[in-house]
């Protein structure tokens, strides 16, 4: 009796509780920036450039949080030496809560782990579509800034981020593969998901020149065939104090903060703090994962035409 009792008092106080978080939401929200960062091709650089950025506006006390989409073997918790054990598919699944699976990172960023069985969004049920967006509703705390990090390819789930994103990160470097890899990327999204403008950030450069050079490169391609506006916002030289953190499992800004790449990175961070939010409606957290998901019924439709 006095155990209902309490239960009954506990769910009433949960009940309200969230309904006073989502009534903050909805009359204050934070509006999210949120960046997609990809590349098509794998070893480029892409997950040392999200935390990296992630680390920089975290220490300057934005809210950052990074979903880790990239299911290769070099993920974000390995990176940084995090222990993570459910993801983002147990949430969809209703078995945890969002807040269970999220893991802090440096400086108090937050990091969501996807999963590997989390493949194409089109691939969710509508329950499963209603459970994310639930999820990310019901999140407690607000977010300034957040960045997702993709895997290697181009899959169901790089194409969704892409598509949702405000701000689109394409990582190269100077290898032909890197060029060709995004290039088609840049072609897909450009041609088939109405998106067409993308920053891009040349990685693992010996000067600037060389960074400049491999913008040139790429944008001679995607100017003649393609309707896309790329725009270089970084050059980061290769720096082998990026890859004495990784064995560190430190992101370089804190392993070496005074190191070329680190300086690169911070520099990279500042500027994506000036990129504008949007101020409709869409730039919540919530939003962004409606958006995520009916996008992506659209592009089921188009795929099963
Ligand atoms: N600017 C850099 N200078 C030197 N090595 C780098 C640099 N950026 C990345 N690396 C190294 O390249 C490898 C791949 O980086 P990673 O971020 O895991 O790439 P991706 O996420 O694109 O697969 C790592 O071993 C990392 O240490
Ligand atoms: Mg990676």
């Amino acid at each position: 009796m006095y155990q209902s009792r309490m239960r009954r008092t506990f769910m009433i106080e949960t009940t309200m509780h969230d309904q006073a978080s989502g009534l903050r939401r909805l009359t204050n929200p934070t509006r999210t920036k949120v960046i997609t960062v990809t590349g098509g091709k794998g070893g480029v650089g892409k997950t040392n450039i999200t935390l990296g950025m992630a680390a920089a506006m975290a220490k300057q006390g934005k809210k950052v949080m990074v979903l880790d989409a990239d299911l290769g073997l070099a993920n974000v918790d390995v990176l940084l030496g995090l222990r993570v054990g459910k993801n983002l598919s147990h949430v969809m699944q209703g078995v945890c809560d969002l807040k269970d699976i999220i893991v802090e990172g440096p400086h108090g960023m937050k990091i969501i782990p996807a999963s590997s069985g989390m493949r194409g969004m089109t691939e969710l049920s509508m329950a499963q579509h209603a459970g994310l967006i639930r999820a990310f509703g019901t999140l407690e705390e607000d977010v300034d800034v957040l960045l997702v990090d993709t895997a290697a390819g181009i899959s169901d789930m790089v194409l969704s981020f892409s598509r949702a994103a405000q701000d689109v990160l394409i990582v190269v470097c100077d290898e032909p593969t890197s060029i060709t890899d995004a290039y088609a990327l840049i072609k897909l999204l450009s041609r088939e998901h109405g998106v067409t403008r993308f920053k891009v950030v040349a990685n693992m450069v010996r000067s600037y020149r060389e960074g400049r050079d491999l913008f040139t490169k790429l944008t001679r391609v995607t100017e003649r065939f393609l309707n896309a506006n790329l725009e270089l916002v970084a050059c980061v030289p290769l720096d082998e104090h990026v890859r004495q953190s990784v064995k560190k499992q430190r992101v370089v800004i804190d392993a070496f903060p005074k190191s070329p790449a680190a300086l690169a990175l911070n520099a990279l961070a500042n500027k994506a703090l000036t990129w504008p939010v949007p101020r409709n409606p869409g730039g919540h957290l919530e939003f962004f994962v409606e958006r995520l998901l009916v996008r992506d019924e659209a592009a089921g439709d188009y795929l099963s035409e």
